[in-house]
């Protein structure tokens, strides 16, 4: 029989960026309204590159998170030179800094102040790897001769494979991966995950090119082929605690990414919850839902399950569904690439 309820421990979301000022108070309260808790990056206009500047940023979210609401904001650092040895040993033992977080130069939004030669921070590995951080990677070489559809599998192949060689017990989480040979790469190692997005399991790069161009679906790593989308959709739905959500809902005002030499990112959380429940639902597997965005994270952090739980309806119909949000800046355009959509939360109902 179809099944038209779904009742499921409190997701989290292991990556998403939150921002500032006034987009951080408009696009919050849809992390804290979906999701238990939330791994927040640190690519802020000034990137949190310290324990200090984590701190602040963590202070500015709780604020503005009412009271009764149950959220927990976990924070990641960015990785510069600044970092040493000392304050990761901080880290290690710090309440609610749960990552440090590698961007390659130039490879995406915020990231001027990402690194350029990984083998300088193998010392700071060593201490992490001993330290027991955790370290968070976006995965994408950004040589202007390797092609950007390719970036991620160069990366794994002449970055990744050697950090895991030589930090064979540093704990890795490769972020929002997009290609079945990551997939793949994934599997066969232990003490790496990886985080997979909503768009990447959702939309393939003819969605975005082939009919016109879609800059609402660009993002950093670039969408690939439907072949790679069914990879990262058998691994989520395959329940292996290897995978877990990361939707990396990424807000740009539409002028911005709508434009001659648009950003890249997609705002996803306000429908990310209900969109994956539509996807697991169609190809059979509702009964690993849970582990990929509820369980398989949680065990990764070394955190306790979360007590609370949600509740999902089906409807008949399909539900009118948020488009836009306002922002002082302007409209942001919310991830939606399904043409009708017919779960939504329980008490939202
Ligand atoms: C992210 C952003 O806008 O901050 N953009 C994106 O396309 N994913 C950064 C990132 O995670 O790469
Ligand atoms: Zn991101």
């Amino acid at each position: 029989m179809e099944k038209t309820y779904l009742d499921i421990l409190k997701p989290d979301d292991w990556h998403v960026h939150l921002r500032e000022g006034d987009i951080l108070s408009r696009v919050l309260p849809f992390t804290y309204n979906n999701f238990g808790s939330a791994l927040v990056m640190p690519n802020l206009d000034n990137p949190v590159t310290n324990i200090s500047l984590a701190e602040t940023y963590y202070a500015e979210i709780c604020r503005q998170i009412p009271k009764g609401i149950k959220f927990t904001p976990h924070m990641t650092l960015y990785l510069t030179n600044y970092l040493n040895k000392d304050e990761i040993k901080r880290v290690s033992n710090h309440q609610y800094i749960k990552a440090i977080k590698m961007y390659p130069k130039g490879a995406t939004t915020n990231s001027d102040s990402g690194i350029s030669n990984v083998i300088e921070f193998y010392p700071l590995f060593e201490a992490m790897e001993k330290n027991e951080v955790i370290l968070s990677i976006h995965g994408e070489v950004t040589d202007e001769n390797v092609d950007v559809f390719e970036r991620e599998k160069i990366f794994i192949e002449r970055v990744l494979t050697k950090v895991i060689n030589n930090f064979p017990n540093l704990r890795i989480v490769l972020e929002h991966i997009t290609s079945a040979d990551a997939v793949r790469f994934i599997k066969k190692h232990k003490n790496i995950s990886a985080t997979i997005t909503n768009h990447h399991l959702m939309v393939n790069r003819n969605i975005m090119l082939s009919k016109g161009i879609r800059p609402d679906f660009y993002c950093a790593p670039i969408l690939k082929t439907e072949h790679d989308r069914l990879a990262l959709v058998q691994a989520a739905i395959s329940g292996n605690c290897k995978f877990f959500l990361g939707t990396d809902s990424a807000p740009h005002v539409n002028s911005k990414k709508i434009a001659a030499c648009g950003c890249a990112g997609i705002f996803s959380s306000p429908l990310a919850i209900p969109l994956l429940i539509q996807l697991f639902e169609e190809h059979g597997s509702l009964s690993n839902i849970e582990k990929f965005i509820s369980k398989n994270g949680r065990e990764f952090y070394g955190m306790k399950q979360q007590e609370e739980r949600v509740q999902y309806i089906k409807k008949s119909k399909s539900i009118n569904t948020i488009k836009n949000i306002e922002t002082i800046e302007g409209k942001i355009a919310v991830f939606n690439p399904f043409k009708d959509l017919y779960w939504e939360k329980a008490n939202e109902v």
